[in-house]
């Protein structure tokens, strides 16, 4: 059984004019446990819409999201709260507590989850040493650069314990290198703490960095999924064709950039 089965989920929202969009409509798919899945698509593809239906952040409007073959749609509101305290998740504007410093914010989901606080404060001294950060713990957000910052919140998300980690275009405020650090940090995190992860990205090259598959969204529809290599090489959609397009830009960008 894979950990994470989505079957025929939709979401629509209702605007104005009495019309709704469907920003996801009738996606399936499935995630196996450690895999890092990748979803891309362009601007108002569905990508964040789909990635909060995968936590009922957002609740679908039809269809199901299991974890471990246990339908989060179906759940009661207490068992849903304790199923999303093991999914985690990282976005592009860090989200940090800007009035605790470094650790007080890797400490915060510990106390919340009423761990004595000598204790969240060695379990925060491992974790800061497992994103690099041991020397800032004392800081503040705003005295860290925006990588740094994302590291304190991969920190802050180790400290939920999660099975699963969301990441909402979590590096898209970045340049290309802290991009790549990044990345590698979510690489070391996925082997070492086995935590299975969903990238959510219009960049492609985040997706060939560390993802085993890709779906691609299209208006709100999954057009495209498969191993990242084989959907890269061989594009069969027109959304994929012009992603692909979109990354030999960014990549002769980023060339011209360094000469
Ligand atoms: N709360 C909402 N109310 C109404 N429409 C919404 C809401 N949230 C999203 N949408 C619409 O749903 C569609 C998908 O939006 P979504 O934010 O999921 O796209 P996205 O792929 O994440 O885009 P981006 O790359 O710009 O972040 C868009 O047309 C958007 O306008
Ligand atoms: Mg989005």
């Amino acid at each position: 059984m894979a950990l994470i089965e989505v079957e025929h989920l939709s979401k629509d929202f209702d605007v104005k004019n009495g019309s709704c969009i469907h920003a996801v409509h009738d996606v399936s798919f499935s995630i196996e446990q450690g895999e890092i899945f990748g979803v891309i698509g362009l601007s108002g593809a569905g990508k964040s819409t789909l990635v909060r239906c995968l936590n009922l952040l957002e609740r679908p409007s039809g269809g199901s999201v299991r974890i471990d073959g246990r339908d989060l749609v179906t759940m009661s509101e207490a068992e849903l709260r304790k199923e999303r305290q093991r999914i985690g998740m990282i976005f592009q504007h860090f989200n940090l507590l800007m009035q605790r410093n470094v650790i007080d914010n890797v400490c915060f989901p510990m106390e919340i989850a009423g761990i004595r606080k000598k204790d969240a404060r060695i379990k925060a001294a491992e974790y800061l040493e497992a994103v690099g950060l041991t020397e800032k713990a004392k800081a503040y957000p705003v005295q860290l650069s925006g990588g740094q910052q994302q590291r304190v919140a991969i920190a802050r998300v180790l400290a939920s314990n999660p099975r699963i980690l969301l990441c909402d275009e979590a590096t898209s405020a970045l340049d290309p290198q802290t991009t790549r650090e990044v990345l590698a940090l979510l690489k070391k995190i996925n082997q070492e703490y086995g935590i299975t992860i969903v990238v959510i990205t219009h960049a492609m090259s985040v997706i060939e960095e560390i993802c085993g598959r890709v779906a691609v969204l299209e208006k709100g529809r999954m057009v495209e999924i498969g191993k990242v290599q084989e959907v890269f090489a061989n594009p069969q959609t027109r959304a994929a064709k012009r992603l692909l397009l979109s990354k030999q830009s960014e990549e002769l960008l980023e060339e011209i950039e360094q000469q």
